[in-house]
């Protein structure tokens, strides 16, 4: 059976660019029951560019856990577990710290992006600096074959793969296992833009709808969305591409659910319509508005369920964390005696 290890920093809500980039997988691949499946909850990664905010950090791993268990992952089927409190993944990375230079922890082009963009060029912290190495530590404690992931991910896992070729290397054992990524099939899903259409859905850009998001706050946000700016009256051509409420309606929409809730009878007879003029903004979002709401009312429900049951959801966790823990703690074990650390056994 293979493992599949995945994870999230918890610095905020999830929204729906999290739910079709890799959430929605998650829960496929869950019910293939074919798989040995870990969700992490990446506080202490989180803590390495929030290290002087924990409270931030604290207070969404609740409500990661939440988002999880509403979308429909089964803690039955998924270990979900808390990254801090298996302090063998800490250990393991010390070990694997003696395994990367530190050019070539400079030359991760993710972390590259990601110290511009949090203004660290003048002085980077360590930690985060670091932070592949520890999330090689995450990967390789559970022997994990496959990562579901964003392609900004995939120079850890190269970097992963590295440290796991020169420990058993220089170990002289097999004891680490490669992995792979598993790319999202939809790449449409890959890019959800925001609201605005300028980049990505991203917390710090104020351009989400989050998936525990009232039906209020979801009708104020679709009308919000940025759709054609030459498309002042309702018989003015207008522009599909680039357009926010088409690209959403191509991720979300199929052909029942718009013959549904509009007068078409599929998205491409919309969009040609749209193009010629004649079609609102008003209405498509109407339209848009409705098919999320197909999608977030179950969610919602769910997640109701949990909030006034959160004693489950810090039992599911902790039961997660333990049986994480076990597996954790054998890897570093195999760790050490291939190091030969393991004096008194
Ligand atoms: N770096 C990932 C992110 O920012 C989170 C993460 C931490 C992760 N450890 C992991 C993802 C291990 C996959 C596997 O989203």
């Amino acid at each position: 059976m293979k493992t599949i290890l995945t994870g999230d920093r918890p610095t905020g809500h999830l929204h729906l660019g999290h739910y079709v980039g890799s959430l929605k997988n998650r829960v496929e691949l869950q019910n293939e029951d074919k798989y040995n499946m870990y969700v992490m909850i990446a506080d202490a990664q989180a803590l390495t560019d929030n290290f002087d905010n924990p409270k931030k950090v604290r207070e969404n791993v609740l409500n990661v856990a939440l988002d999880y268990l509403s979308v429909g992952i089964d803690p039955k089927k998924v270990n979900i577990f808390i990254q801090s409190e298996v302090s063998e993944l800490t250990e393991l990375t010390f070990y694997y710290m003696n395994l990367v230079t530190l050019s070539r922890l400079e030359r991760n082009p993710t972390v590259k992006n990601e110290i511009k963009q949090k203004g660290f060029e003048k002085s980077i912290p360590v930690g985060f600096l670091t932070y592949p190495v520890s999330q090689t530590a995450d990967i390789t404690a559970f022997k994990a074959n496959l990562i579901p992931v964003g392609n900004d991910q995939l120079p850890m896992i190269e970097q992963a793969n590295e440290i796991v070729s020169s420990f058993n290397r220089i170990y002289n054992k097999e004891v680490l296992v490669k992995s792979e990524a598993l790319l999202p099939k939809n790449e449409l899903s890959q890019r959800l833009p925001g609201l605005d259409g300028k980049a990505k859905m991203s917390k710090s850009l104020g351009n989400c709808i989050y998936l525990c998001d009232n039906s209020e706050d979801v009708y104020k946000k679709v009308m919000s969305m940025y759709t054609d700016p030459d498309h002042i009256k309702v018989d003015d051509p207008g522009k599909v591409d680039g357009n926010v409420v088409f690209m959403y309606l191509d991720v979300f929409s199929n052909d029942e659910l718009i013959k549904k809730y509009s007068d078409f009878n599929s998205l491409q007879e919309m969009k040609e319509k749209y193009t010629q003029g004649g079609l609102g903004d008003v209405v498509i979002k109407k339209v848009l508005y409705n098919i999320l709401e197909e999608v977030l009312s179950p969610i919602r429900e769910k997640r109701k369920y949990y909030e006034e049951n959160i004693d489950k959801v810090k039992e599911i966790l902790k039961e997660g964390t333990i049986n994480a823990r076990k597996v954790a703690s054998n890897t570093l074990k195999e760790v050490k005696e291939a190091i030969g650390i393991n004096y008194f056994e």
